[in-house]
């Protein structure tokens, strides 16, 4: 007998502000053929100024707790993926946790950018598999939107706001790939790519700072180190391509999401796609895809997803997980 980190619910905020392509036109030298041709996107939402990281966090969890049936004080832990939490500190983790009367438990953030959500999934399930944790609360919530450059067309185009949340919870299992659940992770980091994607503000310039990225060699590394991650999570958990009935990609960029199912040899009719609707959402995508893909009726329960991501750091990662 084993124990795995298995769904117990999910759910999924987004701004009420949609922003189509064309609307950067009128500001910008872009165009709507050049964004949908080279990034697969459409539109993306924004946070209004009433609307934060936590704000949103706290909107999807309060959703997956209702499909789980849950009170906020059922859950032991909960972990916010984010690089745009509210304020340098408090983390935004222990905002949501006021907000939403949860009064026991702890709370943190997990910053791994773009790759966020799958190290804090990682980190859930290494707390409930050590018994540290039954319940765990994990979401990926940003507002990119308040740190872009508006002059910048290679970067502002991309990014949008949202969130998604997962609720884990521990339970007894037979320890085979039939399992539901978490059954591997896999990550990875390396520093030395630091300049080709961070923001150029915090604590150490006393400002917020602007996302910079050089976008075509993040492209370069992404497939491929994308590619290898989810590969070592499905041996990991022992399962083949054939067996997988969706990957959940971080939606950065259709062209990296086809390059990487093509590398794995999965049709893109196994691939949730949502990118067009919400841009690249930072660790918000993961949650929201896997979120909207549910309510789509794509995924169902005893589907095996593998989840993978990569982003600034750079870091990256995957999850293998059966619904
Ligand atoms: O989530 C974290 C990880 N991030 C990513 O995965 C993003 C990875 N990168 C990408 O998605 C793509 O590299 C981009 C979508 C950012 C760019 O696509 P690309 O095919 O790599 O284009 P590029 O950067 O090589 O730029 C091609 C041209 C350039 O013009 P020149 O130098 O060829 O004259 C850019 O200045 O496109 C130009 N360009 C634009 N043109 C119109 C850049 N942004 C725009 C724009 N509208 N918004």
């Amino acid at each position: 007998m084993t124990i795995r980190a298995v769904v117990k619910g999910v759910g999924h905020y987004l701004p009420t502000r949609v922003v189509e392509n064309a609307e950067f036109e009128e500001s910008l030298d872009t165009t709507d053929e050049w964004i949908r041709a080279r990034s697969g996107i459409e539109r993306r939402h924004f946070a209004d100024e009433s609307e934060t990281t936590s704000t949103m966090a706290t909107a999807a969890a309060q959703k997956a707790l209702v499909m789980a049936g849950l009170d906020p004080s059922d859950i032991d832990a909960l972990i916010l993926a984010t690089s745009t939490a509210d304020f340098t500190f408090p983390s935004a983790a222990t905002m949501v946790q006021a907000q939403l009367g949860m009064k026991s438990g702890f709370a943190f953030d997990v910053q791994a950018v773009c790759a966020g959500f799958v190290f804090a999934m990682a980190n859930a399930n290494a707390l409930i598999l050590s018994g540290q944790a039954r319940r765990v609360l994990v979401i990926g919530a940003e507002t990119f939107s308040r740190i872009m450059d508006w002059t910048d067309r290679s970067t502002c185009v991309l990014f949008g706001d949202g969130a998604g949340a997962l609720i884990l919870e521990a339970q007894e299992a037979d320890g085979t790939a039939q399992d539901r659940g978490i059954l591997s992770t896999d990550l990875n980091s390396d520093g030395t790519y630091r300049d080709l994607l961070y923001v150029d503000g915090g604590v150490s310039t006393g400002t917020t700072g602007h996302l910079r990225m050089q976008g075509n060699q993040v492209f370069r590394h992404a497939v491929e180190k994308l590619a290898a991650t989810a590969t070592t999570a499905m041996e990991r958990a022992d399962v083949t391509e054939d067996q997988v009935d969706w990957v959940v990609p971080h939606q950065a960029n259709i062209r990296i999401i086809q390059g990487t199912a093509k590398k794995l040899g999965l049709p893109m009719e196994r691939v949730i796609v949502t990118v067009q609707d919400h841009g690249n959402t930072s660790a918000a995508s993961i949650p929201l895809a896997l979120s909207v893909g549910h309510e789509r009726g794509q995924i169902k329960t005893g589907d095996l997803l593998v989840t993978e991501a990569i982003g600034g750091g750079l870091a990256w990662g995957a999850v293998v997980l059966r619904w």
